[in-house]
């Protein structure tokens, strides 16, 4: 091994294109593998795919790779993992640090005023100050909930809308609570409404609407979602729905999640020309756009797999029009010979979730844009291998 990485020293940058792969793949599929590996500029870091960059300026470099089976590396892009924002976030620093005295949050109570006795004050000033913002979603004369991430506002929804014996069987004590009539509302789930993802036409303003900071910041593993309630009975049901559940929302992650929402908020209304105070949207917006714009390249050269098309619209926020680049992309293998996609692309390393589990054909993927991959530059003169991971772990000795 240590012959091979001699040729490419250390500083030498490993490039882990997952665009790029994908039109590597089909080549193979067409048995045309040799082409490839004679072709310029490829490197094979033994015991990991091969990956090569090719006339792209830039490639993708991934941290998402796993180990399987001791040697074998696998690339996940079946997760949702966000984990694309954590450069910017380490770019950061400290400025999303919180420091919490032991005294604090002791009390299960954040105010005994709200509806929402468990919501922390601090965490729905910020809540409504992003809204603003971003003119994503209107707040005033609505209802917060906050929850365990949108999953369990979710759940909360579907108890306060539903009739009062579906409510009965699961809680007894409390169907009092529960009042028929309220069907008919439709819940919104509004994670990916942010203009990273989507052209911000106007702010939505519907009964029920779900957000998370697992889809706008990136953090999920702080479990913080909120739901933007018109009808002040359906808020206090969903609150009640948490209160049996969880007994309220750690108070902690929403002062952490408040602070996060401030950064967010502050980089977008006062920008600086400086990379480190860089609006947040437009950073993780080119982020998505470049990935999408690598991945369509690669299909295209491929000619094998196929991805949805989207027309441009407006955003309000950005001030220009734009193609959504969803946080998940529906990726179709139009080979005669793949009925099954995600076997077929299991079988290069490359986890995906197949369309059938979304009641749809198999001859669909659905593969994660927003896992751990950085883009790095290449100069085209002298392409560079990179172990983003410890080398040793790689084998890139
Ligand atoms: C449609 C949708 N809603 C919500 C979420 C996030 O859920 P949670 O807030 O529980 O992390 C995701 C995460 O991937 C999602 O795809
Ligand atoms: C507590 O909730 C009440 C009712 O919503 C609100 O008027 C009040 O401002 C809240 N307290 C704080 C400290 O935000
Ligand atoms: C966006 O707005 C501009 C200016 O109003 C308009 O010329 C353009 O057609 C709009 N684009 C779309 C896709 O609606």
């Amino acid at each position: 091994m240590e012959k091979i990485f001699g040729v490419l020293s250390m500083k030498h940058l490993l490039l882990v294109s997952v665009a790029l792969n994908v039109s590597l793949i089909l080549r193979v599929i067409d048995g045309s593998e040799k082409e490839i590996l004679n072709s310029e500029k490829v490197h094979v870091c033994k015991n990991m795919q091969l990956f090569l960059s090719s006339s792209s300026s830039s490639l993708f470099a991934s941290t998402g790779i796993e180990a399987q089976d001791g040697w074998e590396r696998v690339i996940n892009l079946d997760r949702g993992d966000p984990l694309m924002y954590e450069k910017y976030w380490q770019q950061m620093g400290d400025k999303t640090t919180i420091v919490i005295p032991g005294w604090q949050s002791l009390s299960y109570f954040s105010n005994v005023s709200n509806i929402c006795w468990f919501l922390e004050p601090k965490f729905a000033k910020e809540v409504v100050r992003l809204h603003k913002v971003v003119g994503n979603a209107i707040t005033k004369n609505h209802h917060i909930v906050v929850g365990t991430g949108s999953s369990q506002l979710f759940k909360a929804a579907l108890y306060a809308l539903s009739a009062n014996d579906a409510s009965k069987t699961v809680y007894p004590s409390i169907t009092d609570f529960v009042k028929s009539g309220l069907q008919g509302i439709l819940v919104h789930d509004l994670a990916y409404y942010w203009p990273q993802y989507t052209s911000i036409s106007f702010p939505a303003n519907h009964d029920l609407m779900l957000f998370t900071v697992s889809t706008i910041t990136g953090h999920a593993g702080m479990r913080i979602g909120w739901a933007i309630v018109k009808d002040k009975e359906v808020a206090k049901k969903m609150t009640k729905y948490i209160e049996l559940n969880t007994f309220g929302v750690s108070r902690d992650s929403q002062l952490r999640a408040a602070k996060v929402l401030k950064v967010v908020s502050k980089s977008c209304t006062e920008p600086s020309s400086s990379s480190e105070d860089e609006s947040f949207f437009e950073f993780s917006h080119h982020q998505l756009a470049t990935r999408w714009k690598l991945l369509r390249l690669a299909v295209q050269k491929s000619g094998q797999f196929s991805l949805p098309e989207f027309s441009p619209q407006n955003c309000t926020f950005l001030g220009r029009e734009f193609k959504p680049q969803p946080a998940f992309a529906w990726l179709k293998c139009e080979h005669q010979k793949v009925n099954d996609c995600e076997s077929f692309l299991r079988s290069k390393n490359i986890l995906t979730r197949s369309g059938k589990q979304f009641g749809f054909s198999s001859k669909y993927v659905r593969t994660s844009m927003i896992i751990a991959i950085t883009i790095v530059p290449i100069d085209d003169q002298l392409p560079k291998i990179q172990c983003l991971a410890k080398d040793d772990e790689l084998g890139c000795q």
